[in-house]
């Protein structure tokens, strides 16, 4: 069984980056401790079922056909109706950004290679349990983020070359529920499939408004 876990169980942890060593008891919003609870459950089938079990935890996943509600999309769609967008935390947030493509990429990795069973001294199951994160290892900060998105939304031609992002910008406090940083320590997805995210943030933003110019014409 794979399942989405999700850099969210991290709260609002200070070391960075986070790894699956890390304590992940802090959740600062109810969406993390369901997170949480989904990778205990899981825990609980792999040792009484003898069930393999991999959690992934993704960190901010974006690109075409993505989730509306996500920050770059609905930045995307309230520039376009000339609304202003809020900028949390005065933009002091960072944020490790995946591709979809890289997602899918170790999705499929993991997919391919469950954990293998084994029994304890007991006699009884060792859980088949191993939970990874996958991130792309590179936080960007919240307004270079806004400016990458407004440069490829520019070029794309989803927006007009004289658009006046200053005009339609506001930098705003910390939501609860929110973290400043998301920071994956991806290495040992890398130790164990071989495989780290490669797409820049850039590459990706620049997928994304394309599709979206397409999409949406
Ligand atoms: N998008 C992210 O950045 C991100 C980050 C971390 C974790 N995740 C996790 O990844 C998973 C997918 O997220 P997403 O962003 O693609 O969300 P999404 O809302 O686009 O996709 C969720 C899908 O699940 C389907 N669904 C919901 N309830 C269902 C049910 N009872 N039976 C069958 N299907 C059901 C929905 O129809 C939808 O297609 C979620 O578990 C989410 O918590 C996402």
């Amino acid at each position: 069984m794979v399942y989405a876990s999700s850099s969210s169980v991290y709260g609002g942890n200070k070391k960075v980056p986070f790894s699956t060593d890390d304590r992940v008891d802090n959740p600062v919003s109810l969406y993390a401790a369901t997170k949480k609870s989904n990778e205990l459950m899981a825990h609980c089938y792999s040792k009484l079922y003898n069930i393999p079990s991999t959690g992934l935890r993704f960190f901010t996943v974006y690109g075409p056909a993505g989730r509306p509600d996500m920050a770059y999309f609905g930045f995307t769609n309230k520039l376009l109706k000339g609304q202003i967008i809020q900028i949390y935390n005065y933009g002091n947030c960072r944020r490790d950004f995946t591709y979809v493509d890289d997602i899918v990429e170790g999705i499929t990795r993991v997919m391919a290679m469950a954990p293998a069973k084994q029994t304890g001294e007991d006699g009884l199951p060792i859980p088949p349990y191993k939970v990874y994160n996958i991130g792309g290892g590179q936080p960007e900060n919240l307004l270079d983020f806004v400016n990458i998105l407004q440069e490829e939304l520019l070029r794309a031609g989803v927006l007009p070359q004289d658009y006046d992002f200053e005009a339609h910008k506001q930098l705003v406090p910390m939501q609860p529920g929110d973290v400043p940083t998301t920071y994956a320590d991806a290495t040992a997805l890398e130790r164990d499939f071989g495989f780290t995210p490669k797409i820049t943030l850039r590459e990706g933003l620049r997928h994304f408004a394309q599709w979206y110019k397409e999409y949406y014409g």
